[in-house]
C-alpha cells in the first residue's frame, strides 16, 4: 500500500488510509460496472476481447488523468476481465534495478503488473522495463570491469499497466513503449450522479435524486470525491435527520463541508484568491502560488489546477497562470477596470 505523503486535504480527490476499505468496496470489478468514459470502455473491451482470442498478453497500457478519475479501479478490472493475476507497486518504492527485476522474473504467463505513479521510478531502476516490456527479456550485467558482460533472462508475457497523473511526467522511452495510452477525463454531472446513486444502493442507504444530483455538481468531476461526500451526507442524514438522503440534508452537508455550489472548496479558492488578490489576477507563476498557498507545486498542477483550468477559472500563459472573468465572479470579486 503506498504512503500518501502530500495526501492530506481531506476534500481533495486523495486517498487516506481510512476511506481505503471504503474505496474497495465501491470499486467497480467488471467492465460494465464502470460507469461513464464510455469511448475508454469501448476500446478497453475490444483490446480485451482481441488478446483473449489470440490467446496473449494485453498490450502495455498507460493510465493518465487527475487523481480519483479511476484509473487504479481500471486496472483491477482488466485483470478480472482478462482472468490473470495483478501484481501491484508503485513508482517510489522502486529503489533498486534488483527490486523491479525481482519482481518481474516472478509474473507469471500473461500477469498483470500494475505500477502507480511510474512516472516517480529512478532513472536507473526504469531502464530495467525498457527491454521487459519491449522483448520481454532482463538485462543482467554480471562482473564489473573488462570482464563484464551481460546476460538475457527470459520473462513471461506479461501486461504493464502503469499509472500516472500526467504523461509529461514520463520520459519519452519510456512513453514509448505502451501499446495503449488512455487520458482518463473528469466525468459529466449525470455519470457522477450515477455512481452516487450505485453507491448508495450498495452502502444501503436511501437517496432522492435532487440529492444525488447536487452532489453530482459539487463532486469536481471526480469519483472519489462523489464517494467521499456521499459518505460524510449520509453522517449527517443519520444524525441530524431520518437516515434518508434528501437535498436538504446534502446542502446542509456539503455546506458544512465549505465546498460551494460549484464543487470547488477551501483550498480551490484560496489558490484563486491568491491569484487574484496578491498577484493583480495574474499572471502568477507556479513557485509564487506554492509559496503563498503552503501547497507543493506537483500537487497544486495534479489536483488543483486541472479542475480549475477545464471549468474556466484560470488559464495557463507563458509567463504564469491567470484568473478569468469566472474566478472574480465566482469570488464576488470587482473586477478591475480594462482587465479583461
Ligand atoms: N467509473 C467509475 N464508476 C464507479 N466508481 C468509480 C469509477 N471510477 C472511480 N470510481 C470510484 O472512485 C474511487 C477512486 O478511483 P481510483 O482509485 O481508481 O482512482 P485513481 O485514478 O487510481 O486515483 P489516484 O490517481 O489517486 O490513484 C474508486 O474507489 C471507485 O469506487
Ligand atoms: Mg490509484
Amino acid at each position: 500500500m503506498r504512503i500518501e505523503d502530500k495526501r492530506v486535504h481531506t476534500l481533495s480527490p486523495q486517498i487516506n488510509q481510512d476511506d481505503f476499505n471504503y474505496e474497495l468496496n465501491l470499486r467497480p470489478r467488471y467492465l460494465d460496472e464502470f460507469i461513464g468514459q464510455d469511448k475508454i470502455k469501448n476500446n478497453l473491451k475490444i483490446f480485451i476481447t482481441a488478446a483473449k482470442q489470440r490467446l496473449e498478453a494485453l498490450d502495455h497500457v498507460l493510465f493518465f488523468g487527475p487523481p480519483g478519475l479511476g484509473k487504479t479501479t481500471l486496472a483491477t478490472i482488466i485483470s478480472n476481465e482478462l482472468g490473470v493475476n495483478i501484481k501491484t507497486t508503485t513508482g517510489p518504492i522502486l529503489e533498486k534495478s534488483g527490486d523491479l527485476a525481482a519482481i518481474l522474473t516472478n509474473l507469471s504467463d500473461k500477469d498483470i503488473l500494475f505500477i502507480d505513479e511510474i512516472h516517480r521510478i529512478p532513472r536507473m531502476v526504469e531502464e530495467v522495463l525498457y527491454p521487459a516490456m519491449e522483448d520481454y527479456k532482463l538485462d543482467i550485467i554480471i562482473g564489473q570491469g573488462p570482464s563484464a558482460r551481460t546476460m538475457k533472462i527470459p520473462l513471461p508475457r506479461f501486461t504493464l499497466i502503469g499509472a500516472t497523473t500526467r504523461t509529461g511526467l514520463l520520459t519519452s522511452p519510456l512513453r514509448d513503449r505502451f501499446g495503449v495510452v488512455i487520458r482518463l477525463e473528469f466525468y459529466k454531472i449525470e455519470e457522477l450522479q450515477t455512481i452516487i446513486n450505485r453507491s448508495a444502493r450498495l452502502l444501503d442507504v436511501q437517496i432522492t435524486q435532487e440529492a444525488s444530483l447536487e452532489i453530482a455538481r459539487r463532486a469536481r468531476g471526480t469519483p472519489r470525491i462523489a464517494n467521499r461526500v456521499l459518505k460524510r451526507v449520509r453522517d449527517f442524514a443519520q444524525v441530524k435527520g431520518d437516515g434518508i438522503i434528501n437535498l436538504e440534508i446534502a446542502n446542509e452537508a456539503l455546506n458544512a463541508l465549505e465546498i460551494d455550489k460549484l464543487g470547488l472548496d477551501e483550498i480551490d479558492r484560496k489558490l484563486l484568491s491568491i491569484i487574484i488578490d496578491k498577484f493583480n489576477g495574474g499572471p502568477a507563476g507556479i513557485d509564487a502560488i506554492s509559496a503563498a498557498l503552503r501547497e507543493d507545486k506537483e500537487t497544486i498542477e495534479d489536483v488543483y489546477e486541472p479542475y480549475l483550468l477545464q471549468e474556466g477559472f484560470i488559464e495557463r500563459t507563458s509567463r504564469g497562470r491567470i484568473a478569468t472573468r469566472s474566478s472574480y465572479q465566482h469570488l464576488g470579486k470587482s473586477i478591475p477596470q480594462g482587465l479583461f
